[in-house]
């Protein structure tokens, strides 16, 4: 029997989410950058000897059934290796809040690939892990290496990016009582917006293009582009707890800027240093208890999913 295998499984923000266009499958095209933070769940895989899979997870009010993204990833990781009679036993430690836009679940899922591909032995590639996760999710490809992606098509299409200003501090918040579904973002999105999209292959390059010669983060230099997130337009007006964040956040001193997370309702602000973050964290506590939002003093992390130990 192999020992057992521990990895973290980072969340994301997004530092920029732009919706280009509708494709024919129904998805949206996209054009976004990823940021892994220091929140974290951990994931514990052992062998079994009768080939079952079962989760156990100490979040009462998450699935450990079949919807379960990681149930799901070791189920394909199991079908795709060819051994029908390979087993585990995993255990959730859940700390990233759920339905958050923080990719909590993506990132336990490809936890899942990156764990167990080491406990059996199938030495499966990155790309190849990634074109799996790219099955079961949209954020799923980019939460295995994480760090700064560019990400674009529905999420999949990863272009890694060099690290960003390591120093920078994050105050993210979230009202424990809300959580926004993203079908319904984009489909909200859909209503919206119309017929105003992008329409062609051209359009959508020429803004990949333009993300791609950005200085992500670098705010002591000043070239920093501002955050922008689509979807925050779409959900801010119609989810109170994301425009009270917004709000609150905006007016933090030292904020350098602040945005919802990918389809929310989870917003952050940006501070030059984890100091910062902490500190703000420290001034605004009492407004944010009143707000009904939880708050978390983050750093920004150059790695998707890691083996522990
Ligand atoms: O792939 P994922 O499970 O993350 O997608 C959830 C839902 O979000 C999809 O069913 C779709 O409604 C919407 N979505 C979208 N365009 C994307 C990603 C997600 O419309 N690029």
């Amino acid at each position: 029997m192999t020992a057992p295998v521990c990895v973290t499984a980072p969340a994301k923000i997004n530092l920029h989410l732009e919706v280009l266009g509708l494709r024919a499958d129904g998805f949206h095209e996209l054009a976004m950058v990823m940021q892994s933070i220091d929140l974290k769940d951990e994931l514990r895989c052992e062998n079994t000897s009768d080939g079952s899979l079962s989760l156990s997870c100490d979040a009462a009010e998450l699935s450990c059934g079949q919807d379960n993204l990681i149930v799901r990833a070791a189920q394909l990781l199991r079908e795709r290796s060819g051994f029908s009679e390979l087993g585990a036993r995993m255990h959730l430690s859940k700390r990233i809040p759920i339905g958050a836009g923080l990719a909590g679940g993506s990132s336990d899922g490809a936890a899942a690939l990156v764990a167990l591909n080491e406990l059996w032995g199938l030495g499966v590639g990155v790309d190849q892990l990634e074109r799996l996760a790219a099955e079961l999710g949209s954020d799923m490809p980019f939460c295995v290496a994480g760090g700064t992606q560019l990400c674009f098509g529905r999420g999949e299409r990863l272009e890694p990016l060099p690290p960003v200003e390591a120093k920078l501090g994050l105050l993210l918040v979230k009202d424990p009582g809300v959580s926004v579904s993203t079908p319904w973002a984009y489909s909200e999105c859909r209503r919206q917006r119309g017929n105003v999209y992008l329409h062609d292959e051209a359009a959508f390059e020429a803004r990949r293009q333009n993300l791609r010669a950005a200085q992500w983060l670098h705010p002591l230099g000043g070239k920093s582009p501002p955050l922008r997130n689509d979807l925050q337009t779409v959900v801010a007006p119609l989810t109170p707890s994301v425009k009270n964040a917004l709000r609150c956040l905006e007016t933090l001193p030292g904020c350098l800027q602040a945005a919802m997370s990918g389809s929310g309702p989870s917003c952050f602000a940006l501070f030059s240093d984890r100091d910062g973050a902490d500190r703000a964290r420290d001034v605004v506590q009492d407004q944010l208890e009143e707000l009904g939002l939880r708050s978390w003093s983050c750093s920004l992390i150059p790695h998707g999913v890691k083996l522990m130990g």
